[in-house]
């Protein structure tokens, strides 16, 4: 689990130690840098993937650079931040612009630190260092497995952003990213043609099986879960032939009840919206990372407070979320699923990003107890209805 993030001179952020836990929320007011502290993750993800972080101990063992083979790839699957000069934060600290990003997982660190090159999409990385042992004695010696920090090998990764699909008439039908890596995209494009692969696995027994739903199938689950947003939908994936796209439809009632099936088109937005969400979250695996953006976008209230509760449930598995929120209500479903016992009050994290007057972040961390209370209420902190009503009182 990555226990920590840190970053140097990297957009928002002059510099700013994340700690992160199974749940991890991410809130405040717009553009405070709840989003880079996803993009820096995928950031690394995404260049390890492209083969731009292959082999970080050659920097120091022969002491040379070589530019433009390793390095932090700006622009590809999982995030398109541009050049050097759109990440590089604007008021630089030390002596020469350098990004680094640190990863903590348990007591290693897994430290990279690229050069500016303002126009270049490929930030070559000068300095890498070895995992190093931030507590205990000195690291044995990396194996090949340790080089990078475990997130980077996790099979079960997932980067919903806050712009996903809408209604439609069809989705991609793409094997190798939604069957072969198993990745939804990060707009949840390939969730439908996921679902339609794997509808009937099942979902393991424990915090993420719906109580109420038909049977332990993932589909049958994800109908279940969408029916906290809107109760008694059922949902079908099926190919269209002769293409490679794949047809959603939603239905309504019971079998006696049931309307015709519907397109996604003429069932609103939220269900469509909110379906990655709950697959992303259904399927997650013990050791995976899940990004979510806004789950409670174009959800009602009581959907928003269960969408957290489902994304505790996915926690309470083995998987580590973190979560961008606007929403009191999926705070208060995380609170809730801490004082239901499904999570430790450690488990739960919440932290307040507020810029401040200068170019920097303040980042204030409240604290849950296990009755899901929170230590403190930071001035802007989901404090608008009670001002809002003192208005109105008055
Ligand atoms: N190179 C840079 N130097 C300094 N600040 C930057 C740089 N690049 C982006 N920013 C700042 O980062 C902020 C945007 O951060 P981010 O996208 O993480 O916001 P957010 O908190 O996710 O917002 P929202 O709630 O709207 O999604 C903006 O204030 C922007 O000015
Ligand atoms: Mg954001």
């Amino acid at each position: 689990m990555i226990d920590r993030l840190t970053l140097t001179n990297f957009k928002a952020f002059q510099h700013a130690e994340i700690p992160l836990g199974p749940l991890t929320l991410l809130t405040g007011l717009n553009s405070s840098g709840k989003s880079t502290v996803m993009q820096a993750l995928a950031l690394l993800r995404q260049s390890n993937m492209a083969g731009s972080l292959t082999n970080p101990w050659r920097f120091i063992e022969n002491g040379i650079h070589i530019p433009g083979m390793d390095g932090l790839l700006l622009n590809g699957e999982l995030v398109g931040l541009g050049t050097g000069q759109d990440v590089l934060h604007e008021d630089f600290s030390g002596s020469a612009p350098m990004i680094t990003l640190a990863v903590d997982e348990g007591s290693y660190r897994y430290s990279y630190t690229a050069a500016y090159a303002p126009e270049q999409n490929l930030l070559p990385l000068v300095e890498t260092q070895l995992p190093s042992d931030t507590e205990g004695p000195a690291h044995p010696g990396p194996t090949e497995a340790a080089l990078h920090p475990s997130y980077f090998r996790a099979s079960y990764f997932q980067y919903l952003h806050a712009d996903r699909i809408t209604p439609a008439e069809r989705y991609p039908r793409d094997h190798q990213v939604a069957i072969g890596r198993g990745f939804l995209g990060v707009r949840g494009e390939h969730a439908v043609n996921y679902l339609r692969h794997h509808a009937r696995d099942e979902v393991p027994d424990g915090p993420l099986r719906h109580a109420r739903a038909k049977s332990p199938l993932l589909l049958d689950q994800v109908a279940a879960w969408m029916g906290e947003l809107c109760p008694g939908v059922n949902l079908e994936a099926a190919p269209i032939e002769g293409t490679d796209t794949v047809r959603l439809s939603y239905g309504f009632g019971d079998a006696l009840t049931a309307t015709r099936r519907r397109r996604p088109t003429n069932v609103g937005f939220g269900l469509t919206y909110a379906l990655p969400i709950v697959v992303a979250c259904l399927t997650a695996q013990p050791g995976g990372l899940i990004l979510l953006e806004n789950p409670e976008a174009h959800l009602h209230p009581q959907g928003q407070t269960r969408m957290a509760g489902l994304a505790a449930a996915a926690a309470a598995h083995g998987a580590q979320l973190i979560v961008e929120t606007h929403s009191d209500h999926v705070l208060n479903g995380m609170r809730l699923a801490v004082k239901q016992g499904l999570l430790a009050p450690e488990q739960a994290l919440v932290h307040f990003f507020r810029s401040t007057d200068g170019s920097g972040v303040e980042v204030i961390t409240p604290h849950i107890d296990e009755d899901g209370q929170l230590d403190q209420w930071p001035m802007g902190f989901f404090d608008e209805l009670e001002n809002t009503l003192v208005q109105l009182l008055d």
